[in-house]
C-alpha cells in the first residue's frame, strides 16, 4: 500500500452505519487525516456549507435520502469537493451516468480492502492539489494583466499626471459609493478595474490634443471621445477584462441617450457605468484643469443635482448625493488627495 502523505485532508463521511464510520475513522486518522462524520444528510450538508473539507465519502444506499442526491445537494453549492461514493455490493453501485453526471471521482465497495478506499483519497489529495496549483496560476496570470494594464496607465500618466491621478482617485470614490450601495464583492471588483482603467484610451489621443490648454475645436473634442472606444479595445484582448470593458466603454453614456459613444439610453447603459459616471464626473468638477478652475464640492452636488435625469441615472445621483453630504470628510480627502 502507498502510504505516503501528502497532506492532511479534511474529510467529511456521511452513513448510516455508525460502526462502519468508525472502522473509517481510526484508518483515515492513522494516515494523519482529520474525520467528521455524520449519520444523518441535513446535518452534515449544513457543516459542508459552513466549512471547507478536502473529501466527501457519501453512503450511496442510505435512507431516505440516497447518497446520488445528497451529493447533488452538495454541488449546487460546492463543484471542488473530491467525491468517493461508497455501496455495500457493486450490483447497487450507481450508474456510470450518475457517477459523470454528478461528478462523483471514485466509487468503492465496502466489501473490499479499505486499503482501495485509502488510495482513492490519495489520489483525490493529488487531484486536489493539482487544482489548487492550476487555480493559483491562473490568479497569478491575471495579476500580470493587472500589473501590466496599470503599466499602460502609468505610460498616460507619463505625458498626463492628471489622467493617471484622476483614475486614482475616481477608483477610491467608486469603492466608497460601490460599497455604500452594498454592490456585492464580484461587481465590486469588475467596477474597480473599470475606474481604474476608464480613461486609459486616452493613450491613443495625441498629446496635441490631449494637453492642450484653453478650449477644444469640436474635431479635437470627438478625437477625445475615441478614448471610451480605444481603453476597451486595447483591454479586451483579455479575458479578465471581458466584463469590465463594457462598463468603461460606457463612462461618458448619458442617460437621456445623449452620451457617446453609442447614445446608450436609461437601463441600456450598464448600472456599474452609471455608478462610475457619477464619481468620474463628480472628480472632474472639484479638480481644477488648464481649461477650468476647481469648485467646490457644494459646486459639484449642485450640478449632479441639476443631471439628475438627464446625464445621470436619478435614483443613483440621490445616492450619490446623499452619501457625499453624510460623509463629506472622507469624500473631500479622496478628491483632493492623491
Ligand atoms: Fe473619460
Ligand atoms: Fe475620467
Amino acid at each position: 500500500m502507498d502510504n505516503e502523505k501528502i497532506f492532511n485532508a479534511k474529510i467529511l463521511i456521511i452513513d448510516d452505519d455508525v460502526n462502519m464510520m468508525d472502522i473509517l475513522s481510526v484508518i483515515l486518522n492513522k494516515y494523519g487525516h482529520t474525520v467528521n462524520t455524520f449519520t444523518e444528510p441535513v446535518s452534515a450538508i449544513e457543516e459542508l456549507k459552513k466549512n471547507k473539507y478536502d473529501i466527501l465519502i457519501v453512503n450511496y444506499l442510505m435512507t431516505p435520502v440516497k447518497g446520488d442526491r445528497i451529493v447533488e445537494l452538495v454541488r449546487e453549492f460546492d463543484k471542488e469537493i473530491y467525491i468517493i461514493l461508497m455501496s455495500m455490493h457493486k450490483d447497487l453501485a450507481p450508474s456510470i451516468e450518475t457517477m459523470q453526471n454528478l461528478d462523483i471521482q471514485a466509487y468503492f465497495e465496502k466489501s473490499t480492502q479499505f486499503d482501495q478506499l485509502v488510495m482513492f483519497i490519495q489520489t483525490g489529495i493529488k487531484y486536489i492539489e493539482q487544482l489548487r496549483k492550476i487555480k493559483n496560476m491562473s490568479l497569478q496570470l491575471e495579476q500580470y494583466l493587472i500589473d501590466f494594464a496599470k503599466i499602460l496607465l502609468n505610460t498616460v500618466g507619463a505625458k498626463d499626471n492628471y489622467t493617471e491621478r484622476h483614475s486614482i482617485r475616481v477608483t477610491k470614490l467608486s469603492m466608497y459609493f460601490g460599497n455604500y450601495l452594498g454592490i456585492q464583492k464580484e461587481d465590486l471588483e469588475k467596477l474597480n478595474l473599470a475606474a481604474s482603467f476608464h480613461d486609459i484610451g486616452k493613450i491613443g489621443i495625441p498629446d496635441n490634443i490631449l494637453l492642450k490648454e484653453g478650449k477644444l475645436t469640436d474635431e479635437e473634442y470627438e478625437q477625445i471621445k475615441l478614448h471610451t472606444v480605444i481603453g476597451p479595445n486595447i483591454l479586451s484582448v483579455s479575458n479578465i477584462f471581458k466584463d469590465v470593458c463594457p462598463i468603461m466603454q460606457s463612462h461618458h453614456e448619458r442617460y437621456d441617450g445623449k452620451g457617446y459613444p453609442n447614445k446608450l439610453k436609461g437601463e441600456e447603459i450598464p448600472y456599474l457605468a452609471r455608478v462610475l459616471t457619477l464619481c468620474d464626473s463628480f472628480d472632474a468638477i472639484v479638480n481644477k484643469r488648464p481649461y477650468k478652475e476647481a469648485q467646490t464640492i457644494d459646486y459639484a452636488i449642485e450640478q449632479i443635482e441639476q443631471g439628475k435625469g438627464t446625464q445621470f441615472d436619478k435614483n443613483l445621483a440621490e445616492k450619490f448625493i446623499t452619501m457625499v453630504n453624510e460623509n463629506r470628510e472622507e469624500i473631500d480627502k479622496i478628491v483632493h488627495g492623491e
